[in-house]
């Protein structure tokens, strides 16, 4: 995979409903003391009924392809990352076209290849390395990869251990293989997965969850999770995937001008920044905020970081994540 690949466009969408911690005491048996000092996390945002994972989806990209100056007849490969797709069929990066406006009959025959994928948490991260893959294959590639999530449509609020987690996002980015508007070179990308710890997190609605027209939905229908295990695994997983990506750079830590890992809990956040021995004034967090947005905490965190004067153009940044499979990956921008 020698083809180098660059990121020139970068976007986000957060819904605007806020949904604080004191909104969830209202809920389920919690105290915003309790979530705060467990996860970080003050407040999340979630969709209005009748927003889809498509909608907040389809604003990511058209800002990414805004700051990228590419028209949606130039895309040629749509891929999303997600585990909250509006349906099982079609995939949300069709209707994600259709909004764009890309069709059969917009110029090119609709020759533009659109899927979905489903690596939980580590989907940004994951897409990132298709990207690449795609590029190596089609240097004329024009790839719109959007992460988005509507998570808060499978969590059980009456679940008080996983509903304080979570909250609905989306970010985006244009990747291509000129440097034409590069804002970072995608240098490496690693990947990884352990198929066996699949029951550490599930989400259910799949065709493993039997409904039938008036059945109660049960509780295999939502979220369900084993915190204390998928914390464990997640240290390790995201410091030992930093490691080893630096490493095969031959990059410092001392170099990197940022970290940015999965925003899940800032507890996690903190013990993989500590593993690491990076300054921890390099090291992202934006949880606080959010809540864990799956596929989208990572292009989500860049934009806001961003914004804040933290992440500029040709910066030298890790990004790694961890998620539901499980699954777990870094990136190396440059
Ligand atoms: N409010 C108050 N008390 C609570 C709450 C709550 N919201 N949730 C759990 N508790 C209670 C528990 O019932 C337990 O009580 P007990 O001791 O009487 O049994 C106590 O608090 C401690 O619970 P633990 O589960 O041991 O708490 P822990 O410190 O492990 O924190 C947490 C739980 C926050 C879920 C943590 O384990 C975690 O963050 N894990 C990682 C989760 C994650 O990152 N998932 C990401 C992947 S999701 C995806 O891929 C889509």
């Amino acid at each position: 995979m020698n083809h180098p690949c660059y990121i020139c466009g970068l976007g986000s969408c957060i819904p605007p409903r806020v949904m604080t911690n004191h909104d969830l005491e209202k809920l389920v048996e919690t105290s915003d003391e309790w979530i705060t000092t467990r996860t970080g996390i003050k407040e999340r945002h979630v969709l209005e009924d009748g927003v889809n994972a498509s909608d907040c989806g389809v604003s990511a990209a058209r800002a990414a392809l805004d700051e990228a100056g590419v028209s949606p007849e130039e895309i040629t490969h749509i891929f999303v990352a997600t585990c909250t797709p509006d349906y099982l069929c079609p995939s949300t990066a069709c209707l994600i076209a259709g909004k764009l406006g890309i069709s059969a009959s917009s110029g090119r025959m609709g020759r533009v290849m659109c899927m979905d994928f489903n690596a939980a948490c580590t989907g940004f991260v994951y897409g990132l390395e298709l990207a690449r893959d795609v590029v190596a294959a089609h240097p004329d590639a024009m790839v719109l990869l959007v992460a988005t999530e509507a998570l808060s449509r499978r969590t059980n609020f009456t679940d008080r251990t996983t509903c304080v987690l979570f909250g609905d996002a989306a970010g985006a980015v244009v990747v291509r293989g000129s440097d034409k508007g590069a804002l970072w070179q995608v240098r490496d990308s690693v990947c990884s997965s352990d198929g066996s710890l699949h029951d550490l997190i599930k989400i259910g609605g799949g065709s493993a969850c039997h409904v039938k027209e008036g059945d109660v939905i049960g509780a295999d229908w939502f979220i369900s999770m084993q915190g204390m295990a998928v914390f464990k695994h997640a240290v390790r997983s995201m410091t030992e995937e930093s490691q080893s990506i630096l490493a095969r750079n031959g990059v410092s830590l001392e170099e990197l001008d940022l970290f940015i890992p999965h925003q899940a809990n800032l507890r996690i956040i903190k013990a993989v920044g500590e593993r690491l021995g990076i300054d921890e004034n390099k090291v992202f967090a934006n949880v606080q905020h959010y809540g864990n947005t799956s596929a989208a905490t990572l292009p989500v965190a860049m934009e806001d970081a961003r914004r804040l004067g933290l992440l500029r153009p040709g910066m030298k940044v890790l990004l790694t994540s961890f998620g539901g499979g499980m699954t777990w990956g870094s990136v190396l921008l440059a």
